[in-house]
């Protein structure tokens, strides 16, 4: 189950829903640069590490090889979730090749960041592009680390290349003001089963269960395929999940995707739908679109149909779940974006450079009044936003199967069971 857009496209919600029907949920990239929101019983959670399912009783929730974690985030929404005396040992499981994010990870993100002026990233600052560089220039460490007598030695040999290179930024740090509570984590880390889980992940489906593989950020933040540079540092799409899990490209069933009736970005790079009018600003009031994790404004910008395509194209997508239609309520017409104008010519596909284009080219749609929000069955959706959803699908040739209407549990409609 993927994100079709820039990140936050309430895969968190989503997951929550379905879990019951699997039983087992996966994180297989990223790390708590994602904020994953979930609501029910009026409560709101928040999750960065741990996947989605956790809140379900019978469900096991596995961190696979592929997410990097924070000993400190991570001991943070343990503590959260216990408050809710849920017992986490038996339902979560953490992969040893799971790479750790070192305080002085961190450090060098926010180095990094300040040091690019103008043309910064718009990280979350959670320390994933520094970790990621370190496992792919193989100097990362595991989770399976932490259980060998020289961690700590391995911890310090890493650190001091960090500080080398840290010489290289105009940029005050402390590394040693961050380690008591990051290795207080990772002792929090050691009460859990730290598994071989792409053993487990492929012994699990040799029995025919059931697992909901959650991605994290989204396809166009995705390191290959995504608004390079302005991407995060994984594998966001379909693919990561065969190489975050240690799974085969023919284990894969279904390929959810999920995309908002809108479009919103947090953090730098191009969105050809962009509004900075008031349009955009009532996207953004009405979807209360301020980042889970770093509590940035969202921008925010209608439905593009280009990227939603391609983003299809390259994760395989069998059904599409749309988010946000209660924040779509009250608009006279709503805009989608068909194609784009470059200079004089017009494209209906993703260019190399998103900069490049000079104009989104857009269909107007009839908006509807209605209030989705307390909707129960599909059959009482205004007919527009039934359209809405048909245009969609002609555009896309892929069955719009879940709706959602607001922000709890409760809020979803099923279209095409
Ligand atoms: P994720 O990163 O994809 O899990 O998404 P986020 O949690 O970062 O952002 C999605 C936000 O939209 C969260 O605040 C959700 O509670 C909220 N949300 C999810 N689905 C809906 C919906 O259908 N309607 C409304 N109004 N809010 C939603
Ligand atoms: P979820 O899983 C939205 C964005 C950041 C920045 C870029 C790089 O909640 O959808 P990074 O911290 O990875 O170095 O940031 O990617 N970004 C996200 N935007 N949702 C996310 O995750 C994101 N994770 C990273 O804002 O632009
Ligand atoms: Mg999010």
């Amino acid at each position: 189950m993927l994100g079709l857009q820039w990140g936050d496209e309430g895969k968190g919600k989503i997951v929550d829903v379905l879990a019951p029907r699997y039983d087992v949920i996966t994180r297989f990239q990223g790390g708590p640069n994602a904020g994953h929101t979930l609501e029910f019983n009026n409560i709101k959670h928040i999750l960065h590490n741990i996947p989605s399912g956790i809140f379900r009783e019978n469900q096991i929730n596995i961190i696979a090889n592929g997410v990097v974690i924070d000993p400190v985030i991570f001991s943070k929404e343990i503590e959260q979730i216990s408050a809710l005396k849920i017992d986490l040992s038996e339902r979560l499981l953490i992969s040893k090749k799971a790479h750790l994010i070192l305080p002085s990870h961190r450090i060098l993100d926010q180095a990094s960041e300040n040091a690019k002026g103008k043309t910064k990233i718009g990280s979350t600052l959670k320390g994933i592009g520094p970790t990621y560089m370190d496992k792919t220039g193989r100097n990362g460490l595991r989770i399976g680390d932490i259980l060998s007598k020289d961690f700590k030695e391995k911890y310090n040999y890493l650190k001091e290349k960090h500080k080398d290179l840290l010489k290289l930024y105009d940029f005050d740090f402390n590394i040693e003001a961050l380690e008591k509570e990051w290795f207080d984590g990772i002792e929090i880390i050691k009460k859990y089963q730290l598994v071989d889980s792409e053993i487990l992940i492929n012994d699990l489906l040799k029995n025919n269960k059931r697992i909901l593989a959650e991605g994290a950020q989204g396809t166009l933040l995705d390191i290959d395929f995504g608004s390079y540079p302005y991407v995060t540092s994984s594998n966001t799409i379909c693919a990561g999940a065969c190489s975050g899990m240690g799974i085969a490209p023919q284990t894969i069933g279904e390929v959810y995707g999920i995309f908002k009736a809108y479009c919103t970005r947090v953090g730098g790079g191009p969105f050809p739908t962009e509004l900075t009018d008031q349009t955009g600003e009532i996207l953004r009031e009405k979807g209360k679109e301020y980042g889970a994790t770093t509590g940035r404004p969202r921008r925010c910008g209608w439905l593009d149909l280009p990227v939603l395509n391609y983003s299809i194209m390259l994760n395989g997508i069998t059904q599409l779940f749309m988010t946000k239609a209660d924040v779509l309520s009250g608009f006279d017409k709503i805009k989608v974006c068909t194609s784009y104008r470059i200079g004089n010519s017009e494209i209906d596909y993703m260019p190399y450079d998103l900069e490049e284009i000079s104009q989104p080219l857009y269909t107007d749609l009839k908006g509807w009044e209605t209030d989705l929000s307390s909707i129960t069955s599909i059959k009482n959706i205004p007919s527009e936003l039934e359209d809405y959803m048909r245009f969609i699908e002609k555009e896309t040739g892929v069955p719009v199967t879940f709706v959602s209407v607001g922000p709890d549990r409760e809020q979803i409609l099923t279209r095409k069971p």
